[in-house]
C-alpha cells in the first residue's frame, strides 16, 4: 500500500503522542543504573503511560506482553523486560511505542550502564549519528531508499554492522505501516519518493561485529548471532518541504 500522507492537524496529533515519548524515554533513561531489572524498568514505563493517559502499542501486539522493548548488549531489538539484572558496563536499548488519542509515535534509545568501554562508546555514537544521517536523507524528492543507502553507507565506513530485516515503517492511526524503511539498499525493493506528509520512523540497528541476528526461544528478542554488542535508536519524523520533522523529541 502507498504510504497515507497526514494533514498538518494529524502531524500535530502524532507530535503530541511523541512528545509524551520523549518525556517518558528521558524519565526511563535516568532509571538505568547497575542493579536494575529490565522488568524494573518495564513496571515505571506502565505507571507513566497511566499518568501521560496513553497506552502502550506494543502491550498486545501479536501477543507481544510489555509496555516496551528492552534489548541488552547482544540483543539487538524486542527485547522482553524480565529478571534480567543490568550490570556497570551493559548498555540497553529502550523503545517505545505509545498511542494517544488515537495517534502512535515510536522512539527508541540506547542507553551505557554506567562506564562502557570505548568501542562499545563508538558503537553507541556511530548509531545515534547513523539515525540523524538517515533523518537528514527523509527529504521531498528523495527516494525512501535513499535512508538506507545514508544509514549504510556511514554505518560501514565506521566499521560495523546494519541489521538486516528489521527497519522502520510509517506511523500514524497504528504503530506499524506501509512503508518499510530499511536501514540499507536493497535493489528491487520499494522506493517509493518522499512526500511531505508521510510520516516514519527511522530506526537504525548496528551491530558491532557481523550482521547476522537469530531470534530466541522467547520468539521475540532479536539477538547478534556472533554475540557482540549492538545498538539501536528511533525518530518517528514527518517529511516536510524541506527538513524533516522529529516529532519523537
Ligand atoms: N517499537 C518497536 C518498533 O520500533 C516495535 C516493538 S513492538 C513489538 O517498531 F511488539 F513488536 F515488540
Ligand atoms: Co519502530
Amino acid at each position: 500500500m502507498a504510504p497515507i500522507i497526514k494533514s498538518k492537524e494529524e502531524r500535530e496529533k502524532i507530535r503530541a503522542a511523541g512528545h509524551i515519548v520523549a518525556a517518558m524515554l528521558a524519565e526511563l533513561r535516568q532509571t538505568v543504573q547497575p542493579g536494575v531489572t529490565t522488568a524494573e524498568i518495564d513496571t515505571l514505563a506502565a505507571e507513566a503511560l497511566k499518568r501521560y493517559g496513553a497506552k502502550s502499542s506494543s502491550l498486545g501486539y501479536h501477543g507481544y506482553p510489555s509496555s516496551l522493548c528492552t534489548s541488552v548488549n547482544e540483543e539487538v531489538v524486542h527485547g522482553i523486560p524480565g529478571k534480567r539484572i543490568l550490570r556497570e558496563g551493559d548498555i540497553i536499548s529502550i523503545d517505545l511505542a505509545l498511542h494517544s488519542n488515537g495517534w502512535h509515535a515510536d522512539s527508541a534509545i540506547t542507553v551505557p550502564v554506567g562506564a562502557v568501554t570505548p568501542a562499545v562508546q563508538q558503537l553507541l555514537k556511530v548509531t545515534e549519528d547513523a539515525l540523524y544521517r538517515g533523518i537528514a536523507a527523509a527529504r521531498a524528492g528523495n527516494r525512501l531508499q535513499d535512508i538506507g543507502r545514508a544509514v549504510q553507507q556511514f554505518v560501514e565506513a565506521a566499521g560495523f554492522s546494519v541489521v538486516r530485516h528489521y527497519g522502520g515503517h510509517g506511523v500514524g492511526r497504528s504503530m506499524h505501516e506501509d512503508p518499510q524503511v530499511l536501514n540499507y539498499v536493497e535493489p528491487g525493493y520499494t522506493n517509493y519518493m518522499l512526500k511531505p506528509g508521510m510520516v516514519i520512523a527511522i530506526e537504525p540497528m548496528v551491530i558491532m561485529g557481523k550482521k547476522e541476528t537469530r531470534v530466541l526461544a522467547d520468539e521475540w528478542t532479536v539477538v547478534s548471532v556472533d554475540g557482540t554488542h549492538a545498538a539501536h535508536f528511533e525518530h518517528t519524523v514527518a517529511i516536510t518541504e524541506g527538513d524533516a520533522d522529529i516529532l519523537t523529541r
